[in-house]
């Protein structure tokens, strides 16, 4: 596994990979890896000559400042993580992916104001602007990006079709533990008691009749609730419990 500290280095390993006989599976992510971004590792290991990691911060997508502050870096670990499955990792800093300081950016303008763009003004734009920038960078044949994040994946999948781009979009099921709450960086932010209590926010999403009154419910077991909607025979809902806010969708 090689890891490029700024994205001249990648550009230059790049530029010596042959595109017709090797096939390149990209995974980004901010970080502080977890068992579900081993197993969608894993899956481009498998399916692919060659796996890039990306890993940055992006912060752009952070609405609050004190959310990006508060956003674990846990590099060395990471490294330990990916080394099995991957054969490249690209480390950039925020002057190199912006060196514009953000003036071109990529914007949706109808499912991105949503659920979790009305929650986070300004997210998706971050989001889709930095995975724009990474899969040019990269040049894979397959991104792999998680269900967990179902409306970010829906938002991707959306722009390289609008935008023509040839990486295909690969959806990774959402992993989760034994308990059923779905991994997450965050879920480390929760004491003992709220992660028992955490167990209850996929449990009720899955089988509350309809959105309100899964809504209802949650609001009941002690969670504040941004929202919770059913679409596309998906439900989805963000809830925050300890201050820590925990996103989830089940289908229906
Ligand atoms: O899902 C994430 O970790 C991030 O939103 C992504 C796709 C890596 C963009 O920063």
């Amino acid at each position: 596994m090689t890891v490029h500290p700024s994205v001249q280095a990648w550009r230059e390993a790049r530029r010596g990979l042959d595109f017709t006989d090797c096939s390149i599976g990209f995974v980004p992510t901010m970080g502080a890896l977890h068992a579900g971004h081993r197993a969608i590792l894993e899956r481009a290991w498998a399916e692919n000559d060659r796996v890039v990691l990306s890993i940055f911060v992006n912060p752009t997508q952070f609405n609050d400042p004190a959310d990006l502050q508060k956003y674990p870096r846990t590099l060395e670990a990471d490294l330990a993580l990916a080394a099995e499955f991957t054969t490249d990792v690209i480390v950039p800093t925020p002057q190199e992916l912006y060196p514009d300081d953000y003036c071109y950016r990529v914007t949706e303008q109808e499912l991105s104001r949503e659920m979790e763009g009305a929650q986070r003004p300004g997210h998706f734009d971050g989001v889709l602007t930095v995975v724009l920038k990474l899969l040019n960078l990269v040049q894979a044949h397959r991104v792999y990006l998680g269900e967990k994040d179902w409306q970010q994946l829906q938002l991707i999948r959306g722009m390289t079709k609008a935008l023509y781009l040839s990486t295909e979009v690969i959806a990774c099921p959402t992993i989760r533990g034994a308990d059923g709450l779905a991994l997450s960086s965050r879920n480390a932010r929760l004491s003992a008691d709220g992660r028992v209590r955490a167990v209850d926010f996929p449990k009720i999403l899955r089988t509350a009749p309809d959105a309100a009154s899964a809504a209802l419910k949650l609001r009941f077991a002690g969670f504040d609730v941004d929202y919770v909607e059913d679409r596309d025979g998906v439900r989805l809902g963000a809830v925050r419990i300890e201050n820590v806010r925990l996103i989830d969708n089940v289908r229906l």
